[in-house]
């Protein structure tokens, strides 16, 4: 980026003049007024802007969490969500993402509030069309002289307690910084991510960082009790309030008050539960089951799931209300095929862990074994790249670990020992082979025959001829490979 689109002052409305902004920057208003948004949606685009607009603080918020935009423009007074908790959200989704606060003359006094809380700029009603550009136009030079100089290393500087991540991949980086970001604050975090990609340890790196690392942080698998008792377990319940309730029970909310409740796998919850659960985290009281009188609970909630509780929000599996409650700021956790990079650095990790608790001094491993885990799509993710790394220790005889300390087959080996495709005598090792062969080399025939066609702008027989092959072959390798390309004739 360039100091031309900051310092872009031209009016094109004015001048008709449409040129201008090397890069179109995205930026997004937020009003419960039509009028005002579309009336600022006009003004915007013809400087060259890409605009969206969002009629609500939770219609925003969603739009910030799946894109990026490069300045913010929110109403302050809006029902529901209002501007203060969509800039303090920001705050910790896109820090760096400058707010400009619109308000009434009569809210001047909170527009003040707001700058204190980090907003960028504020502009009273009624404004024109200049004021809101000469504002616009700051608040994009200052994003765009943030994004030369950002660097993710300096909001992590020491001290933060990540030393149970391993991995300096940008991906990783990214949920650093929203750890770091959302751990003062008391929002509830929903960690997503596939299973084994660091999920738990996200949880309690947020309670580690917070100013309740003190208090306790309690973790609850809801896959791991049946409804009735996870209930009881996270409300807990008096005396003889259901058969077999002989004692009572202290609910894990109450266990975790002051601290941290980490529910894992919240997708598990029953639509009965969630509704119970929405009452607990609205009205922030706890009534235990078979009693009547409830207590307060002081808790900061972070949940984890593996599963997207959106498309279950869409069939009906989980509650809308909910969803938005927890999905206040997302955490989502790359797959480690995603990031190969931190490869080597978590084999490094692992091996020095298990050779220490193993008693064996395992240095590394041999070429060959390192191609199968680079070439290996985890989907177990780090987990499972730990168990592998584990038993290699375990198995391996030198001090170099080798490829079949692994245990672990390719894709390819691996198709063919289905038990239904394990031949049964001579002919069908036969046939099985001859398929291996066949199924091997048809991705090489496909790129030969593609690049030859290419080459020569799809012409069938040109591209024979180069190749040295007879158009009748090639034709029929093309059928082969279920290839279909128009001849000089025209004909399929
Ligand atoms: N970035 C990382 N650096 C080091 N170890 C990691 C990292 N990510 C995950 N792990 C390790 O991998 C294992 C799985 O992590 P964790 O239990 O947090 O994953 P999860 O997402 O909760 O998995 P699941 O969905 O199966 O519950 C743990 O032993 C954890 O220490
Ligand atoms: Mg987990």
């Amino acid at each position: 980026m360039n100091a031309n689109s900051a310092s872009c002052s031209d009016r094109s409305m004015e001048t008709g003049n449409q040129e201008k902004l090397p890069e179109r920057h995205s930026i997004l208003i937020v009003d419960d007024e039509a009028v005002i948004r579309e009336g600022m949606r006009r003004i915007l685009a013809s400087e060259g802007y890409h605009v969206e607009t969002s009629a609500s603080g939770r219609a925003a918020i969603e739009k910030i969490q799946e894109q990026d935009f490069a300045v913010v423009i929110t109403d302050l007074k809006m029902p529901g969500m209002d501007g203060i908790e969509v800039l303090k959200t920001i705050k910790i989704l896109q820090p760096e993402v400058p707010v400009i606060i619109i308000t009434g003359y009569s809210t001047v006094d909170t527009a003040v509030d707001a700058m204190k809380s980090g907003a960028f700029d504020y502009i009273a009603k009624p404004f024109s069309s200049e004021l809101i550009l000469d504002k616009l136009h700051k608040a994009v030079a200052h994003t765009v002289s943030l994004a030369d100089g950002f660097s993710v290393k300096k909001v992590l500087s020491a001290g933060h307690g990540f030393e149970d991540f391993v991995g300096e991949s940008i991906e990783m980086q990214k949920v650093y910084r929203r750890i770091v970001q959302v751990a003062p604050t008391d929002s509830t975090v929903l960690i997503t991510g596939e299973s084994g990609t660091g999920k738990e340890l996200v949880a309690r790196a947020v309670h580690k960082n917070s100013p309740r690392h003190g208090q306790p942080f309690v973790a609850v698998d809801c896959t791991s009790l049946p409804e009735t008792l996870l209930e009881s377990e996270l409300f807990g319940h008096v005396k003889g309030s259901f058969t077999g309730a002989i004692h009572s029970k202290t609910g894990l909310f109450k266990v975790a008050d002051g601290g941290t409740l980490f529910l894992d796998e919240i997708s598990n919850i029953s639509l009965a539960t969630q509704a119970k659960l929405l009452r607990v985290l609205q009205e922030r009281m706890l009534t235990p089951i078979g009693d009547t009188r409830p207590v307060p609970i002081d808790i900061r909630l972070v949940v984890a799931t593996n599963v997207n509780l959106r498309t279950m929000v869409d069939k009906g599996l989980f509650r809308d209300d909910l969803f938005f409650r927890i999905n206040v700021i997302p955490i989502n956790l790359p797959p480690l095929r995603e990031r190969r990079g931190d490869l080597p650095l978590l084999i490094h990790h692992f091996l020095g862990k298990f050779s220490e608790e193993v008693g064996k001094e395992v240095r590394g491993l041999a070429p060959d074994a390192l191609a199968v885990l680079e070439g290996y799509a985890f989907p177990g993710n780090v987990r499972e790249l730990e168990n592998i790394l584990e038993r290699a220790v375990v198995l391996c005889e030198g001090e170099i670990i080798q490829r079949a300390d692994l245990e672990l087959r390719s894709a390819e080996e691996d198709r063919y020992l289905d038990p239904d495709v394990v031949p049964l005598n001579l002919e069908e090792l036969k046939e099985t082979k001859k398929q291996i062969r066949e199924r091997a080399v048809e991705p090489i025939e496909k790129a030969f025959v593609l690049s030859a066609l290419k080459r020569n702008n799809w012409n069938i027989s040109q591209a024979a001829e180069e190749t040295g092959m007879l158009r009748p072959n090639f034709h029929a390798l093309l059928k082969k490979l279920g290839i279909s390309v128009r001849d000089e004739q025209g004909n399929q």
